[in-house]
């Protein structure tokens, strides 16, 4: 009977071996990473898990709001679908109302009564807004999910008194009659407002201004950024497209002292082309690539402007926020404005992008995505009274926790994945550890062809489980669609193993997201 039962041993070793070498067997890489546990970094701010929701197109209006009487399930007018989702992802912070829309946008429009409010065109992204979702609206929502709050001022067409009423009328505790016209709207108390955008990109539709002449502006405007209820407001100045050095070093030699939050927009276009842009679901591995490469030049724009900003604040005082990423397909048409389907694609593009804001916590300490619902690169995307939750969301929601973590340094070392003459790392990573002392590790295999078999070492660390999620699917253009919602979305990760003290061993399946959760 001993026999038998060490034969069994041995006989299910034996399979068990076979079995994963047979998974190894297709040609997968090796690669090794190195965890330094014991040498913790910077703080990852959860605000980088930002959105960013304009008004615009179905992203507000169907996709958030319904309104109280819409037979679509709703809390005080939200969609609870969306609601419901948005949380579980622990959204930190949202921007609104734009955008370009931010720079026509007068606050006075989205208060009092829904029914007597003016409609007006949406000179930016076309339709109507019918201004039902206003600042009460905007700020009850951002309650509602647990949020931030971050709203864009009118610098293009507005005035400083014009912005000054606003915050005034959002945060006054006191008798002032913008405060008792807020009460008589409806909220007694003051809102909790946390950055004030001064203008949005500037240099293009906020006014298409020059940096001296925007940054002396911001010192105008930033100046009666103020909040009479004593809470904190963290002035957003309007930074920089891309790789604009030029714009950064303009606006922060004029005004880096008024600048508390300085941002950058950068978006990952397949040909890196505005006007031919690339489809959102016709795509090859040439397309993969591409915008895998356009994704991951979000590291190179960084380290551009922060050098800048070390130049001007060394402490590291002033925020770096890319409060505009995400991927920018062709329209396509009969859709709504900016509506864009969402792939596998994508949900690799947002996890390389966010390894790279962890990679940069010290200086990049906020980042909006574009966009929540229905815009862009949306988490969510709604039709009448369907949602479906999109490959980017369970990045989100995978990624989750990371949020307020400790970023901690790591080597990796593993073969390049590359097309015809366009080559990137095989493998990108991310690691932290969270505030229970269990540790994180983020790991995105961009060749869509083969596994990855890593060999992972942590550095003062014993882990005594692992365990993850894996996000993947059957082909790197899928997609869920309304009626299979489920196409992509995230499954138990059971391709690791503990080895001897603090390694582990990983396989990696092609074009996936796998996060390791190590105690
Ligand atoms: O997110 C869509 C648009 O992209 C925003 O309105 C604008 O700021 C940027 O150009």
């Amino acid at each position: 009977m001993k026999n038998f039962v060490r034969f069994a041993a041995v006989l299910f070793w034996a399979l068990a071996v076979g079995a994963a070498k047979t998974a190894f067997a297709a040609g997968a890489t090796e690669a090794q990473m190195v965890v330094h546990v014991d040498q913790p970094g910077p703080v990852i701010h959860r605000e980088v898990y930002g959105q960013f929701a304009e008004q615009l197109g179905r992203g507000i209006d169907e996709g958030i709001w319904v309104g109280v009487d819409s037979p679509i399930p709703n809390i005080r007018g939200y969609r609870k679908d969306v609601v419901e989702a948005l949380k579980a992802i622990h959204v930190p912070v949202v921007r609104w109302p734009g955008g370009c829309y931010a720079d026509e946008y007068h606050w006075r429009d989205g208060i009092g009564p829904r029914a007597q409010r003016p409609v007006r065109p949406n000179q930016s992204w076309g339709g109507e807004d019918r201004n039902v979702f206003g600042t009460h609206e905007f700020m009850d929502f951002a309650e509602l999910i647990g949020a931030e709050t971050y709203i864009g001022m009118n610098v293009g067409s507005g005035s400083a008194r014009e912005m000054a009423d606003w915050l005034e009328y959002v945060t006054t505790n006191g008798k002032s009659s913008l405060a008792l016209e807020r009460k008589a709207n409806g909220r007694d108390k003051p809102w909790k407002l946390d950055y004030v955008g001064v203008g949005n990109e500037a240099w293009g539709c906020g006014g298409h201004m020059r940096p001296t002449y925007y940054a002396d502006l911001y010192r105008q405007f930033a100046t009666f950024v103020r909040s009479s209820s004593g809470t904190a407001l963290s002035r957003v100045a309007s930074g920089a497209n891309a790789d604009d050095v030029a714009w950064t070093e303009g606006v922060l030699s004029v005004a880096a002292e008024l600048i508390d939050v300085y941002s950058v927009h950068y978006y990952t276009l397949p040909s890196g082309e505005w006007k031919h842009k690339g489809s959102a679901t016709a795509f090859g591995e040439a397309d993969w690539i591409a915008t895998l490469r356009n994704a991951l030049r979000m590291d190179a724009i960084i380290n551009m402007h922060a050098a800048i900003l070390d130049k001007y604040d060394p402490a590291k005082r002033i925020v770096l926020a890319v409060d505009e990423w995400g991927t920018w397909y062709d329209s396509e048409p009969g859709q709504s404005p900016l509506y864009q389907q969402n792939s596998l694609r994508d949900a690799l593009t947002a996890a390389v992008t966010l390894n790279i804001f962890h990679a940069h916590a010290d200086r990049v300490r906020l980042a909006n995505i574009a966009q929540m619902v229905n815009v862009l690169q949306s988490m969510i995307l709604t039709e009448r009274e369907k949602m479906v939750l999109t490959p980017t969301y369970h990045v989100f929601d995978l990624y989750k926790v990371f949020q307020d973590a400790t970023a901690l340094p790591f080597e990796l070392q593993a073969p390049d994945y590359a097309l015809g003459a366009v080559k990137v790392p095989g493998l990108h990573a991310s690691a932290a550890r969270d505030a229970s002392g269990g540790v994180h590790i983020a790991l995105v295999n961009l060749n869509p062809n083969q596994a990855a078999e890593l060999k992972l070492q942590l550095k003062g660390f014993a882990p005594k489980q692992v365990s993850g999620r894996l996000l993947t699917a059957a082909e790197i253009t899928s997609v869920n669609t309304f009626d299979k919602g489920g196409t992509v979305r995230p499954s138990t990760y059971s391709g690791a193993s503990l080895q001897s003290q603090g390694a582990v061993r990983a396989t990696l399946p092609a074009k996936s997201v796998v996060v390791l959760d190590l105690k």
